[in-house]
């Protein structure tokens, strides 16, 4: 009875290692074909022979995204999406713009552990961690300063001086997904029924109400 449990536990333990990352490659490459109408888990080869050099490019990460919205910064995303060479190779990269006092709001990735480097200003970090602790780790970084935002993890950056702030972040997957906290709670279409919401939060109707409508 004991062994079946730990042979059914390290099955559990093998499975959620296979499943933590991207699956590893089999092949040198896969280029995406996004016309593909083939679905699979990432994204379709194109055929070896017919693979260029520019596949495996992405040119512009020099230029600095528009900041002028409401949380005052931008991310430049080089994922499997921008950049087709990355399909199974478990890895992408983004440019994040900070106006000064900006952030980026409290999000996360779903498939992946982001490391990110601050190359321009000052930033405060932080990421919070999983029920029923709720601990929040921060941080405030300097220029060439590196910190690791482990995968799944709600966490934020906020340009704290009166400069732009630039960053520069790998993440452990080709396609890591985001969720911004704020916009996917308050702003899904449809709406979440708002007595969800103001019982989740302990307000008011009325208070749910107003912030669904920013969104
Ligand atoms: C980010 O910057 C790009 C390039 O300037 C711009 O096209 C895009 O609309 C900006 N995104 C946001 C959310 O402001």
């Amino acid at each position: 009875m004991m062994s079946r449990f730990l042979i059914f536990g390290l099955l559990l333990t093998t499975c959620s290692i296979a499943f933590a990352s991207d699956p590893s490659p089999l092949q040198d490459f896969c280029v995406a074909d996004p016309n593909s109408p083939v679905f699979v888990n990432g994204v379709v080869c194109k055929d070896a022979k017919l693979v260029k050099a520019d596949d495996f490019l992405f040119r512009g990460l020099h230029l600095m995204g528009n900041t002028h919205n409401d949380v005052g910064s931008n991310v430049t995303s080089v994922t499997v999406a921008q950049l087709p060479g990355l399909n199974t190779l478990g890895i992408s990269m983004v440019r994040i713009d900070f106006a000064p006092w900006g952030i980026n709001p409290p999000h996360t990735h779903p498939r992946a552990t982001e490391v990110l480097t601050v190359i321009e200003g000052r930033l405060l970090v932080g990421f919070v961690t999983s029920n029923p602790e709720n601990r929040l780790i921060t941080q405030v970084l300097e220029k060439g300063d590196v910190f690791v935002f482990p995968q799944g993890l709600i966490h934020f950056q906020k340009n704290i001086g009166n400069g732009y702030a630039l960053a520069i972040a790998g993440l452990s997957s080709q396609n890591p997904g985001v969720i911004t906290i704020a916009n996917a709670v308050f702003g899904s279409n449809p709406g979440i029924d708002v007595d969800v919401l103001a019982k989740a939060f302990q307000v008011d109707i009325k208070v749910v109400q107003q912030i669904q409508s920013k969104f």
